[in-house]
């Protein structure tokens, strides 16, 4: 199914976090990200010349605020919009203040209504004057949001034939992963089959092996807990690294993806539901790994 919109990446996500002063400086000092602007209830935080690729929003209760994705043109946010509207998903408009403390061009909003997850989409954001400056961590970009939901097959449905996510492997009733197409990176987005609608993970790609090791040592120097890895995904062939932020979302740091073209892409593989899908190396969760976060459904 070819739908009249095409996406350019993962833009940002947005985060409701209990305590600013405490994230701000976990997202900052520890995970490398450049904190751009902050006030009372609001830091944005970027790892790419965009204004922002994190947002992180001061909540009574930690979660997944939004996922937002830039559109490919300013043709295919009204595509969107009007693909939206007529599929009855209601979809809305940002007015032009918020659009503005966004520092983003029109923008609207779409809520995936089997797992909750609120969509922005966006076709432009400010490119900042300077560059960004990898400090301890040489971050590539935001690299995918996944939640879990007990809707699983039907958000994956709609995922796939209404937002326009390209599965690229899946375990049967249990895990799809996807991307936004027609960004060819494995994944930006993905959904496993879970007890309640929840954040499962952020994760932050690195351009660096290094980066992973030298994360290990720095966060467990600042106790900060790790909850998986390091160890390498057989789907999308990422060496990667899962630990707590301040509120017990579940961040990753992720080494390395296959990437997969706009035209004849393999298929979706259906893998088994194994440890060693997850890691090839053999590590294991913590059980607190992908268990914190709600998903916020109180705002337009
Ligand atoms: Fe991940």
């Amino acid at each position: 199914m070819k739908l009249p919109f095409r996406y350019e990446k993962l833009g940002y996500a947005a985060l409701n976090v209990t305590s600013l002063e405490r994230s701000v400086p976990f997202y900052r000092d520890l995970m490398g990200l450049d904190l751009v602007e902050q006030h009372d209830d609001v830091a944005y935080l970027r790892c790419s010349s965009d204004h922002h690729n994190l947002v992180l929003y001061r909540s009574d209760t930690p979660g997944l605020k939004r996922v937002a994705n830039k559109m490919a043109t300013p043709e295919s946010l009204k595509a969107a919009y009007e693909f939206y509207l007529a599929e009855g998903l209601d979809p809305r408009w940002l007015g032009m203040d918020e659009c503005a403390e966004l520092r983003q061009g029109p923008t609207f909003r779409v809520r995936e209504p089997q797992s909750g997850v609120m969509f922005e989409c966006y076709e432009r954001m400010t490119h900042l004057a300077l560059p960004y400056v990898p400090t301890v961590t040489k971050i590539a970009r935001i690299g995918h949001v996944v939640v879990g939901s007990p809707n699983y097959e039907r958000a994956v449905h709609n995922l796939h034939t209404q937002f326009n996510f390209a599965i690229s492997d899946f375990v049967e009733h249990k895990f799809s992963w996807m991307r936004c197409y027609p960004n060819p990176l494995h994944h930006t987005f993905a959904i496993g089959n879970s007890d309640r609608n929840h954040l499962h993970h952020v994760n932050f790609m690195v351009t660096d092996i290094d980066d992973i090791g030298k994360a290990i040592n720095r966060l467990e120097k600042a106790g900060v807990k790790i909850v998986f890895g390091p160890g390498r995904h057989l789907p999308s062939t990422s060496i990667f690294l899962y630990f707590l932020d301040p509120d017990g979302m579940t961040m990753e740091f992720s080494f390395g993806m296959e990437e997969l073209p706009e035209d004849s892409a393999r298929l979706p593989r259906m893998l088994e539901m194994h440890p060693n899908t997850m890691d090839i190396w053999g590590s294991t969760p913590d059980e607190r790994f992908g268990k914190t976060g709600l998903i916020e459904v109180h705002h337009v």
